[in-house]
């Protein structure tokens, strides 16, 4: 897989996306990340990306021009599968969108920054909006760093033990169950006796209760929701 990822602010990229899982995706060749400055596709000698906006509302908006050469330098290189635009109008970033985007070959990512970008990039260049919550970031480029956290991951040979993704919350629709290590008992506080009789039917039984328990408890809505399947 490779991703580019264009931002007027690409410092806020760099610690995130070369540390733990993904940096081990990187080395091992499983993807690459290229970090694009948008002020690289400036105008004039000031490299100017923003613009007061047209309609007199407070606020920079990022001009049409640096951002079309960007992505057009991208894609008249190689095909991408999506290009992506990160904002609070689009479509809810969930594990189903997540698992989806993993199987891609090329994804562009632009985080939006200011006030946003003018409007007729979205229509005409961005394939894919993605939100990553109902509230309002300073800019696209952390949410560029939660979308590349989440489809790495699941990128086979990503994780050490690869059925860890499987068993993670929302991977069958339901919260993972509450997990345990060493000691069995900590200042009274003791784990679960099933997860120490060695019974792998019992304790399977009991994650998937749990499962099922936790979600009811904390995320009941994700029962209510038809869209994923769960042993409900
Ligand atoms: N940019 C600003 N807010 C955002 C959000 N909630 N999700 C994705 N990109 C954003």
């Amino acid at each position: 897989m490779r991703i580019d990822i264009i931002s007027a602010v690409p410092d806020l990229l760099e610690s995130p996306l070369n540390h733990s899982i993904i940096k081990r995706a990187k080395d091992k060749g499983l993807v690459e990340i290229h970090i694009i400055n948008l002020h690289d596709y400036g105008k004039g000698s000031y490299k100017q990306i923003d613009d007061y906006g047209f309609g007199g509302d407070a606020g920079m908006v990022i001009k049409p021009e640096p951002l079309y050469r960007a992505i057009t330098d991208l894609t008249s290189q190689r095909k991408y599968d999506q290009v992506i635009y990160t904002s609070p109008d689009g479509g809810m970033l969930d594990q189903g969108m997540c698992n989806s985007l993993s199987t891609c070959g090329n994804l562009i990512i632009l985080c939006g920054h200011y006030k946003g970008i003018d409007h007729r990039i979205r229509e005409h260049l961005i394939t894919m909006e993605i939100s990553i919550g109902n509230y309002v970031l300073s800019g696209g480029e952390l949410a560029a760093c939660v979308i590349c956290d989440s489809i790495i991951r699941l990128i086979p040979g990503a994780l050490t033990d690869e059925t860890s993704a499987l068993s993670d919350s929302f991977q069958d629709g339901l919260l993972a169950p509450p997990i345990y290590t060493r000691p069995a008992d900590f200042m009274g506080w003791k784990v679960p006796e099933v997860l120490l009789s060695g019974n792998p039917r019992l304790i399977r039984r009991w994650q998937e209760e749990q499962a099922v328990e936790r979600t009811r408890k904390l995320r009941p809505e994700l029962l209510d929701n038809p869209c994923i399947e769960n042993n409900n």
